[in-house]
């Protein structure tokens, strides 16, 4: 432990590890001019290959790495989310599953486990993650847990053409590059990176016209009057990535659950200091810069965002809700019911998984479920206890 802060101290390898990335991140600037746009430096410290956050080897998800998600924490969310694949499989008459970003390969697990006990099995389950390391962990995971079904899954390296069914996401978005920007004399700035006394630090750049664009357009819709200074961020890449997967899609429905907001909450004027936060041994803390390639960095979904480049991509807003209703609508009540017949422990161990996954001071309001769908008109259980698309 180092005392002053109360973090583990990194391992020889770690800090060896972190001075390469910070090493590339460096030479990055100093090849641009001297800064680069944050969501440059995110990607770099992300995704570059062999070193970024999920490119390398960190343990990343779990007890032993830096944060836990829903599946980690609670297969009860993965059989849930299996109830509601189960129900859009059912209605298109067939289909597969594609799961993008599977982490550690605890949602496919869940979700292939639960949909052979209600024996709706899909033909494949396709995962596509950008990291090669993760992908060796889903490999892992899924032979452990559901050796039987190993054979339905296909770990995919590009988006398939032509896909029928469900495609799923857990905190995906929010690990894609954000760019931030500031508010200075009622201009649009950069918050980007260069090297300051030594250190990598914040500085201000001009934004480009795209990052102009986009800060304009969430001031018409919100009708924001954002002070000076006021900062935030804004993912210049989400529409040609959700245009991407949405051009894949035939006929089915996108789940994609992620801690975020509605546009207007996003970017109201008291939460002037933005979204971004950074993961570091179950720690959380807001500095990007602290241990480059070792920690995970995240900003919050805007999720009017996602619905305006599903609408752009002619996907339907099929649904929008919170995680404790998506779960709720979702079977959970039956999954806890089923569980009363159980012993003491598994009663105990159910009530401690739901409370985490729908309390609002837990996981139930921070995250959010959004259905986007594709030649797919029929109910999706999920979102029928409450329907919040009239927010986005
Ligand atoms: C925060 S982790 C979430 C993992 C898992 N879904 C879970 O809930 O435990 C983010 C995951 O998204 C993957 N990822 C990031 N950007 C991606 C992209 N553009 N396409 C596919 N996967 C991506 C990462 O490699 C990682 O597996």
């Amino acid at each position: 432990m180092s005392i002053a802060t109360g973090v583990p101290a990194l391992t020889p390898d770690e800090a060896a590890h972190g001075a390469q990335v910070e090493a590339r991140l460096r030479a990055e600037i100093a090849r641009a001019g001297g800064w680069i746009g944050f969501a440059r430096y995110m990607e770099l410290a992300l995704y570059e290959p062999c070193l970024g956050y999920y490119s390398a080897g960190a343990s990343k998800l779990g007890a032993a790495g830096d944060f836990v998600t829903a599946p980690e924490l609670a297969p009860l969310f993965g059989r849930c989310l299996a109830v509601q694949c189960e129900e859009v499989l059912g209605t298109l008459g067939g289909g597969e599953l594609l799961e993008l970003g599977a982490g550690s390969g605890a949602m496919a697990a869940t979700l292939l486990a639960e949909l052979e006990r209600r024996d709706a099995l899909p033909r494949r389950y396709r995962i596509l993650d950008v990291s090669a390391d993760l992908r060796e962990r889903q490999r892992e995971t899924i032979a452990a847990a559901v050796p039987g079904l190993a054979d339905r899954v296909e770990w995919l390296d590009r988006l398939p053409g032509d896909f029928t069914g469900v495609i799923v996401a857990n905190e995906v978005l929010d690990a894609l590059p954000v760019e931030r920007f500031v508010m200075r004399g009622g201009e649009v700035a950069s918050l980007g990176v260069a090297v300051r006394e030594g250190r990598l630090a914040w500085c201000e750049g001009p934004a480009s016209e795209r990052l102009v664009e986009a800060v304009r357009h969430i001031e018409r819709d919100t009708g924001a009057a954002w002070p000076e200074g006021y900062f935030s961020e804004v993912n210049l890449a989400l529409g040609p990535w959700l245009g991407a997967i949405a051009a894949a899609l035939a006929r089915g429905v996108m789940l994609f659950v992620d801690y975020g907001l509605p546009r207007r909450e996003y970017y109201s004027p008291e939460r002037s200091e933005g979204t971004l936060l950074c993961h570091f041994r179950h720690r959380f803390h807001e500095d990007p810069f602290a241990r480059p390639g070792l920690q995970d960095i995240t900003a919050w979904v805007d999720f009017t965002a996602v619905a305006e480049a599903a609408l752009a991509a002619g996907l339907d807003l099929a649904g929008y809700t919170t995680q404790a209703h998506f779960l709720l609508g979702s079977g959970l009540d039956g999954f806890l019911a089923e569980a009363a017949g159980l012993g003491v422990v598994p009663r105990a161990q159910f009530s401690r998984q739901a409370m985490l996954l729908t309390l609002p001071g837990e996981m139930g309001e921070r995250f959010k479920v959004i259905a986007l769908a594709r030649a797919y008109g029929a109910r999706l259980r999920g979102f029928d206890l409450r329907d919040l698309r009239h927010t986005l």
